[in-house]
């Protein structure tokens, strides 16, 4: 049948699924796969309902993508689709309600307040940075790829960053800041590929040292030894679990001092790009980037 691949969205992630997208759609036409492109962009609905297709390869980063709305869209029109279903996208997408769910299996997860908006003090912040201590991490609760997410030094910088976070979502997470490694681990049908380690001279692995600095590192193999990588394939895999996501997902890790793991957060619709880490923890495992999407598109017939 007819793939289409869904791509652009409304998201703050517009760009990084549009490169996502045109990198799946290349992949699908090159194995002989009948596909073709659909960018949303306003109305969803419209835009689907303009082209025949049978089955879609979903590409969207973010809000109104990667978050159970066109999955549920999907689910009313009767087209099978890739990845997590409503639930698991709705939240995953959501950081504190992933945290949460965390907490509530048992999972680690760095400790964290949240805020929703109005009228938030500042001896509300002192009072955080005490109980958490600084640094901090102040993200929008539902955004991706680091798009307004800063590190917090001192109440001051704490209440800069809230601010920041609160134009992108009036849910803002505040978090422990691990130091580091960075990890991030794809996990293809319930399965962790090879776990891939970042490094970089920016504060942390924000959107320019996700996707514009060509001083990223990358290790893969990641350099932890083996039992660690097994603890953090297992980690990893139980935290897609618990959300309940289905396919394909890459969760992102970080390590402290003493060597412990810290789940952030899965993404469950994540890059496709040529910089972006799931295809590289793929190739790294004997999976060409074709095969890759090939497999995930096959999951939507199971
Ligand atoms: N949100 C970006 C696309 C990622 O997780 O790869
Ligand atoms: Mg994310």
């Amino acid at each position: 049948g007819k793939v289409a691949v869904l791509l652009g969205g409304n998201s703050a992630e517009r760009e990084v699924s549009l490169n996502s997208g045109s990198a799946v759609l290349n992949a699908l036409l090159n194995a002989g796969v009948d596909a073709q492109a659909i960018d949303i962009k306003g109305n969803p609905l419209d835009c689907i309902k303009r082209v025949e297709f049978d089955r879609a390869f979903i590409a969207l980063h973010g809000r109104g993508g990667e978050d159970g709305t066109i999955q549920g869209l999907l689910e009313c029109l009767n087209k099978p689709y890739t990845g997590s279903g409503i639930m698991a996208s709705a939240l995953a997408m959501d950081k504190l309600r992933t945290k949460q769910l965390w907490q509530g299996v048992g999972l680690p997860t760095p400790p964290f307040v949240s805020l929703d908006g109005a009228g938030v003090e500042t001896h509300y912040f002192e009072s955080i940075a005490e109980r958490l201590g600084l640094p901090l991490s102040v993200k929008p609760a539902r955004e991706g790829s680091s798009i307004g997410i800063k590190k917090a030094t001192s109440v001051d910088e704490l209440v800069q960053a809230y601010n920041e976070a609160a134009e992108f979502d009036a849910q803002v997470l505040i978090e422990k800041w691990v130091e580091g490694p960075e990890f991030t681990v794809a996990v293809l049908d319930g399965k962790a590929l090879p776990v891939i380690g970042l490094s970089t001279d920016h504060v942390f692995y924000d959107y320019d040292a996700k996707y514009l600095a060509d001083d990223t590192h990358y290790y893969l193999p990641s350099g932890l030894d083996a039992d660690k990588e097994q603890e953090i394939s297992k980690l990893s895999e139980l935290a897609c679990e618990s959300v309940g996501c289905k396919g394909w997902a890459r969760v992102d890790v970080m390590q402290d001092d003493a060597g412990e793991f810290w789940l952030l957060e899965v993404n469950t619709a994540p890059g496709m790009t040529d910089h972006s880490l799931v295809p590289m923890a793929a190739k790294h495992a004997g999976i060409t980037f074709e095969e890759l999407v090939v497999r995930i598109l096959e999951d939507t017939l199971k």
